[in-house]
Order: structure tokens, then sequence, then C-alpha cells
């Protein structure tokens, strides 16, 4: 298993579901862990769930379509944690709506979240990585793990914002991945499937049963499983691997 001790991860809309899964298995392999979110209920039921792993925790109320609320995380967590080695761009929502009904807020919602997000961390984080040293005193870069979607690689009916932005993210993790890789900051991204939290609750028990149907493995992904992957990009196992995006989707394709 990965070891992160001593290394920090920040990882946004780790409230919940996936990014409350991946904060817990960093926490799990040793890391310091910079919890993020909107909703400081969410924050604050999380906080004991990491801390049971005995690292260091802090909480971070923060909406990450904001530049200067991302700014203020970033330097948070590096003031409180001491550095950032590790950033997980996971906070998402849905609006979803038929192209003629969809409004110009469903669009500027789902576009500024899942993607100006992803933006505004990622050029957060340059410096801070680029100060990075490891043990021999030699810098040491970082890395990022975006979380894209199925749905940015295939489309969906009732999903043109959504759709849109996770294409965005998996087309900024190749440019970022060429533009820092002499940094040695890593970009990768995963393309999770249909995963059972928040998000995918509100569906109908036809719709999920629709969804199994497309996927190989016969059953809905955990956030567990999306998480693992998350780790194994942030981990040095994949010190060889930038700008690419890991389906994480039981083999699903449209
Ligand atoms: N669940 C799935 O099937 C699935 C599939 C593909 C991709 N994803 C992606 O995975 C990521 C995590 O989704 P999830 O399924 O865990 O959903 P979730 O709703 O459980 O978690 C999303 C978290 O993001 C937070 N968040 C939303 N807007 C925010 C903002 N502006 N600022 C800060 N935090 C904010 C929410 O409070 C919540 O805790 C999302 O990017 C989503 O698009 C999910």
């Amino acid at each position: 298993m990965s070891d992160f001790t001593g290394k920090v991860a920040l990882v946004t809309g780790s409230g919940g579901g996936i990014g409350l899964a991946t904060a817990k298995a960093f926490a799990s392999r040793g890391a310091d862990v910079a919890l993020l979110d909107f909703n400081p209920a969410l924050l604050e039921t999380a906080l004991p769930e990491v801390q049971a792993f005995g690292h260091r925790v802090i909480t971070i109320q923060c909406d990450v379509s904001k530049a200067d609320q991302v700014e203020a995380a970033v330097k948070k967590t590096v003031d409180e944690l001491g550095r950032l080695d590790i950033l997980v761009n996971n906070a998402g929502i849905t609006r979803d709506n038929l192209l003629l009904r969809m409004d110009e807020a469903e669009w500027d919602a789902v576009l500024t979240t899942n993607l100006k997000s992803v933006f505004l961390f990622s050029k957060a984080v340059i410096r801070p990585m680029g100060k990075n040293r490891g043990a021999d005193g030699k810098p040491c870069g970082g890395c990022i793990v975006n979380t894209a979607s199925v749905i940015g690689l295939f489309g969906n009916v009732g999903q043109a914002n959504y759709g849109a932005a996770k294409a965005g993210v998996i087309n900024f993790t190749k440019t970022f991945a060429k533009e820092y890789g002499r940094k040695n900051i890593r970009c990768n991204a995963v393309a999770p499937g249909f995963i059972k939290t928040r998000m995918t609750d509100v569906l109908s028990q036809e719709a999920k049963d629709r969804m199994t149907s497309l996927i190989p493995l016969s059953r809905l992904g955990e956030a567990e499983d999306v998480a693992k992957a998350i780790v194994f990009l942030a981990s040095d196992d994949a010190s060889y691997i930038t700008g690419q995006t890991l389906a994480v989707s039981g083999g699903m394709a449209f």
C-alpha cells in the first residue's frame, strides 16, 4: 500500500461522497489532509471520520468557484499544514435539463463549479508545489488529480452543461501536464461512471437499473472504488504517469 507519510493532501468537495472517501484513503495511508467543502455541516460530520486515522486534519469552508476563496484555501493549507503535495479537484454539481429547457443559470452553475474551479485551484497550487523539497532537499513537485466523468468522454442526454464541463476538465488535465511536467507537477484525472453517492441517490430505481445494465461488472460503483484510483494516481506508483484520464466505471460504455 502506498505511503503518504509527511505529505499533505487537499481534497475539494470532501464533505461527502467520493471526496470524503478519498480524504479517508489518504489519511489511512499517513497523509495530513485538508477537507474542503462549501457546506459546513458536511465538514463537521466528515472531520472526526478523517481524524480517526490519527493524522492532522483541517477543515476549510470554501466555494470552489470563487477565486479569492480558492487562494485563501490554498494559503490556509500551507500555513497550517506546512506544505501542499496533492490537490484533488473533486467538488462538483449537476443541474440536468434537456438543452431546450436549460437556462443560463444552470449552464453557468455547472461550468463554474465543475470547470472554473479546476482552473482556479490548479493555478493556485503551482507555486506552493514548486517549493516542495523531498528528504534529500531536492525539488519534488506535487500532483493534481481531477474528478472528471465518463459523461465528459461520451456525452449524455440532459447533461450538456455537465458533459461540457467534464470534457473541459479532461482537456485541462492534458494541458496542465504539458505545462508543468518540467516542474515535476503531475496532473491526471479519473472519469467515474455511475457511483453511489448523494449525486446519484436522486435517480429513480428504473434509471439505476438501466445504468447497471450498461456496466460489464454489473454493479454501481462505490465511492471507495474511485478513491483507490485517485490515491494510485497521486502515489509514487504513478510517478511516470501524467496527462491521463482513468475511467473508473466498471467498464461502462455508452
Ligand atoms: N456519483 C457519480 O456517479 C459521479 C460520476 C462521475 C463523476 N462524479 C464526480 O465526482 C465528484 C464528486 O461527486 P459525488 O458523487 O461524490 O457527489 P456529492 O454530491 O456527494 O459530493 C460533491 C461535494 O461537492 C461539494 N460542493 C458542491 N459545490 C461546491 C462548491 N461550489 N464549493 C465547494 N464544495 C462544493 C458538495 O457540498 C459535496 O460535498 C463530482 O465532481 C462529480 O461530478 C460523480
